[in-house]
């Protein structure tokens, strides 16, 4: 059986992540892979009714915090963790630099309070080491292009409805994050065509040795 692998997607609103996390899904099908495709907050119906609140409601950073890792200790447990004993491609869109991001750096939460959500929450049966993705794809766009980008785009929630200085502090959130860890993750240019785009994604599997070039014939994303 194939070893399960734990990709997930980060970038502001705008950068144009979703579009490619569908596409990647594609290829690793026509991989003859397993693929659980699935968001944060959200992904069991715990998590979502947990990510309505947060997206929508208003609440103090603390609260924030307590429910986005609450949605994601549901999803971990019953989402994630049986994905990957069963051998699936989880692909996930944001995971928990997001919190380190947006509620860390754009909305200036207290970073050791997540860490230590991060240690309680991910930690592994029977292990003392943390769940962390395999790889995190980061789509890093200039906030000043991704705000151009989101302008009439659809109904803004509490995160997308934030002045370009929030968006600011969050890229540097992922910047920091990526130093932290630089052995998890690629760091997408986000500001070039679609199709560019995918292709630095392509690039990346490949070189990985994860999908091969012909894994990618229909997964169509160039068009
Ligand atoms: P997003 O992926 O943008 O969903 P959609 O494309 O449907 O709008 O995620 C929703 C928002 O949630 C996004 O603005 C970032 C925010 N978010 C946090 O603030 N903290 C987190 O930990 C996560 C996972 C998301």
């Amino acid at each position: 059986m194939a070893k399960g692998l734990f990709i997930s997607f980060e970038g502001i609103d705008g950068a144009g992540k979703s579009t490619h996390v569908e596409a990647l899904a594609r290829a690793f099908k026509q991989a003859q892979r397993r693929v659980t495709l699935t968001r944060e907050p959200g992904g069991t119906p715990l998590a979502e009714k947990l990510r309505n609140m947060v997206l929508n409601d208003v609440m103090d950073p603390l609260t924030e915090a307590l429910l986005i890792f609450s949605a994601r200790r549901d999803h971990l447990k019953n989402m994630i963790e049986p994905a990957l004993e069963r051998g699936d491609v989880v692909l996930c869109d944001r995971f928990t630099d997001a919190t380190f991001a947006y509620q860390g750096h754009g909305r200036q939460f207290n970073l050791e309070v997540l860490s230590q959500l991060e240690r309680w929450v991910q930690q592994i049966e029977n292990s003392t080491q943390l769940r962390q993705p395999d790889m995190t794809l980061w789509f890093s766009l200039d906030p000043s292009i991704a705000a151009k980008r989101l302008v009439g785009a659809r109904i803004p929630d509490r995160f997308e409805s934030q002045p370009i200085d929030f968006f600011q502090k969050v890229h540097l959130g992922y910047q920091s994050r990526m130093n932290a860890s630089p052995q998890r993750f690629v760091c997408i240019n986000a500001d070039q065509t679609k199709e560019q785009v995918w292709g630095d994604v392509v690039t990346t599997m490949t070189q990985k040795q994860w999908l091969l070039a012909h894994d990618f014939l229909n997964s169509g994303q160039a068009s």
